[in-house]
């Protein structure tokens, strides 16, 4: 008699230990009856690569992949999704015959948490994208697929804006510039996928680029409102979200991913928010 063991899943980043994914993927399991380990896993600088083929040569099926080795998975993987070859990072590996596949779920996280979660349509709608790292990267390709009317990105070092959108120009009505450079221009969206956060601040944004029932959302979250979602409460947004809710739905892409099935994103987006400890 062979015992079969579950299938096995990780999360590789440095720092991981606050990584709620483990979570995330315990109960999407429970929740839809599959059999699969989870586990976070500290990687150190360097060890990228070393880390993801030791997992695979030991049979594992899929890894996510967080900061700062999102683009190392880019090159890990043999095959990539269109997404994925064009936001330049992987989050999601998954491990089969034909291969390992890179795909990037941040982006459609982003997007059902707004549409499905929030009700939020971005048909037509004047974007600010705040950042031009690897964060706003990752977003840009399923943004523009939603058709907004606008979609400017905006960054401290404007040439990092400017270099974005060259590489995203063709895909829909995307610009660059500098911070200074908002004022006088309204958004009915603005989404901060600054680091500033994490320092406690907000980029430096002149007044008057929040429109009249405008909303905000922030791509980090925490226990407390980030500095983004304070500043949006303080600018009068009719919505100030933080990215709990795109966390769970770029959860929920790979774990559809890896075993074609959907989880039910709602119940652990509450569990989360709630701060229980389940599993
Ligand atoms: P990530 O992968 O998280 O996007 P990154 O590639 O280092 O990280 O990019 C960080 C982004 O946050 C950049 O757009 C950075 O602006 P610069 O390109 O000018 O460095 C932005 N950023 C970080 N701290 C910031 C702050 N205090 N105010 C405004 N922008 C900030």
């Amino acid at each position: 008699m062979t015992l079969s063991l579950p299938d096995q899943y990780a999360v590789m980043g440095n720092p991981i230990a606050h990584s709620q994914s483990p979570r995330i993927h315990r109960l999407f399991a429970a929740q839809t009856g599959q059999s699969l380990d989870y586990h976070a896993q500290l990687v150190e600088p360097g060890g990228f690569m070393a880390a993801a083929r030791a997992f695979q040569a030991a049979g594992g099926k899929g890894l996510n992949v967080t900061v700062p080795f999102k683009a190392d998975a880019w090159v890990f993987a043999d095959i990539l999704s269109a997404r994925a070859e064009r936001a330049g990072a992987v989050n999601t590996l998954s491990f089969g015959p034909a291969g390992v596949r890179g795909d990037n779920t941040d982006g459609p996280g982003l997007v059902r948490d707004l549409k499905i979660n929030h009700g939020y349509s971005l048909a037509g709608k004047r974007v600010l994208l705040l950042g031009a790292g690897g964060a706003a990267r990752g977003v840009l390709q399923p943004l523009l697929l939603e058709k907004p009317a606008q979609l400017v990105i905006a960054n401290r070092t404007a040439n990092r804006a400017l270099e974005l959108t060259l590489r995203f120009s063709d895909l829909g009505p995307v610009t660059g510039c500098g911070l200074a450079e908002l004022a006088g221009r309204p958004f009915h969206l603005i989404i901060n996928a600054t680091a500033a956060g994490l320092s406690d601040a907000v980029p430096p944004l002149p007044e008057g680029v929040l429109a009249a029932n405008g909303w905000c959302y922030d791509l980090m979250y925490g226990h407390e409102p980030t500095a983004f979602v304070r500043w949006g409460r303080e600018h009068g947004a009719t919505q100030s979200l933080d990215g709990l809710g795109m966390l769970v739905e770029q959860a929920a892409e790979s774990f559809y991913l890896w075993r074609g099935v959907w989880p039910e994103t709602r119940p652990v987006i509450e569990t989360l928010r709630s701060g229980a400890t389940l599993v």
